[in-house]
């Protein structure tokens, strides 16, 4: 799977906080996500952690000080400004926004965001009560107010013990949120992306549901996919045990008819809606107010209603449409009717009964369907890597 990271050139800067172990594990991420991690250490972040280890996790120099050029950068902030695509500070103290919002440059951080025009990607970590206090927070809205991009912090137990608003945003979301920012001059950017993912839970009682096995990921990497490329995202998920993507707009439902409702309101407006859920076809006519109990009958009924079709039912100026259809036997026929019957501008054909595919895999094997010509057979490939491959064909539809 290859990211907007791969190729990228991120200088790291890390401050002195305690959270500064988290950054080691910070650069290695972005090391094998393929970007160049250039990272530079303030004096107080050297309390806490060493040159060693990020040198080891990156295998690039490490930059410590104004006065200590690093042979191969020549002088270094000037260096790692120019080449950086994006400068990111993770953790970040209140004393770094104070000399970031004032202009300081008193080591090789605070000059390398001065002499750069790359974006600033800021992740606090401190104290509550330091990250609350007025000074901290008006050099928050000053930063803020000069494109600065924000990352937490988050409330939760901080080093001290106390708990407050202060913890570090874990590393998935910091590497969640710099996807975005580097991709949001992308391809979509501009446009209104809703995804759906997930299988819908059909309320049988309050205890039981009739649901499939959809794990959510393949929504999930789509929605990721669009996000990288600069797309405003919203994803309609049915419950999955998945974390929520960074700079994605999440509304969680249950049932197919709250799925409904919600992509109903989100495609208002939007250019585009990918339905990778499984949507429960039909759903119980009477759900029981209470659990049902076990009786000395040997069965029970259950009688079911259709659900209504979501995807045939949502209308747009511009919306162009995309339903997946999960098959077992005669994959393409079905996939082609469906593509009918739904009245989609393409159909991402999926053979669940194929190895590493369909539901619960990282991987998928699919099939693009299209109204006006021969289907198209994709390889094997990671869900992220299916996501940009049905973005790739839907982006003509979209201009
Ligand atoms: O979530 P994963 O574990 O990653 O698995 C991915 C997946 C297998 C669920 C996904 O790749 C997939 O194939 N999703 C569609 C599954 C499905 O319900 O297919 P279907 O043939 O039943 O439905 C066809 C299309 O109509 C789908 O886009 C579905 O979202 C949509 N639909 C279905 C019923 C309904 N009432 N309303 C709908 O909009």
């Amino acid at each position: 799977m290859r990211t907007i990271l791969n190729g990228k050139s991120i200088v790291l800067g890390v401050t002195g906080s305690i959270a500064a172990f988290k950054a080691a594990d910070l650069a290695s991420k972005l090391t094998q996500a393929g970007a160049a991690v250039d990272v530079v250490l303030t004096r107080s972040a050297q309390e806490f952690v060493g040159v060693a280890t990020f040198a080891g996790l990156t295998h690039r120099p490490v930059s410590t000080g104004l006065y200590e050029s690093n042979s191969e950068l020549g002088i270094d902030h000037v260096v790692l400004a120019r080449r950086a695509d994006l400068v990111l500070i993770a953790p970040a103290t209140a004393n770094i926004l104070a000399k970031l919002a004032l202009g300081v440059t008193d080591d090789v951080l605070t000059a390398t965001v001065l002499a750069g025009s790359q974006p600033l990607v800021i992740a606090p970590a401190m104290d509550a009560g330091m990250y609350g206090s007025p000074a901290t927070q008006a050099n928050v809205e000053t930063l803020r107010g000069r494109g600065v991009h924000f990352i937490g912090p988050e409330s939760g137990r901080l080093a001290s013990g106390l708990v407050g608003q202060g913890r570090m945003t874990e590393v998935p979301g910091i590497i969640g949120h710099l996807r975005a920012v580097l991709g949001r001059n992308g391809d979509l950017a501009g446009r209104r992306v809703v995804v759906s993912a997930g299988g819908t839970e059909e309320a049988i009682d309050p205890v039981r549901v009739l649901t499939n096995r959809s794990s959510g990921k393949m929504g999930y990497a789509i929605a990721e996919a669009a996000r990288d490329r600069g797309a405003d995202v919203t994803l309609i998920s049915a419950p999955s045990a998945l974390p929520s993507p960074p700079c994605v707009t999440l509304a969680t439902v249950g049932s197919a008819l709250e799925m409904r409702d919600a992509v109903q309101s989100a495609c208002a407006g939007s250019d585009l809606l990918i339905m990778a859920a499984a949507v429960s076809d039909y759903r119980p006519a009477n759900p029981a107010d209470q659990k049902i109990k076990k009786t000395g009958d040997d069965s029970l009924i259950i009688e079911l209603v259709q659900n209504p079709d979501i995807v045939a039912g949502v209308t747009g100026d511009r919306l162009v449409k995309v339903a997946f259809a999960a098959e077992t036997n005669n994959i393409i026929e079905n996939a082609d009717a469906k593509l009918l019957a739904k009245g989609v501008d393409l159909i991402v054909a999926n053979d669940i009964t194929a190895e590493h595919s369909g539901f619960g895999t990282d991987t998928n094997a699919v099939t693009f369907v299209y109204p006006d010509r021969e289907p198209e057979q994709m390889p094997l490939m990671d869900k992220f890597d299916v996501g940009n491959a049905l973005l790739d064909r839907v982006l003509p539809l979209l201009n």
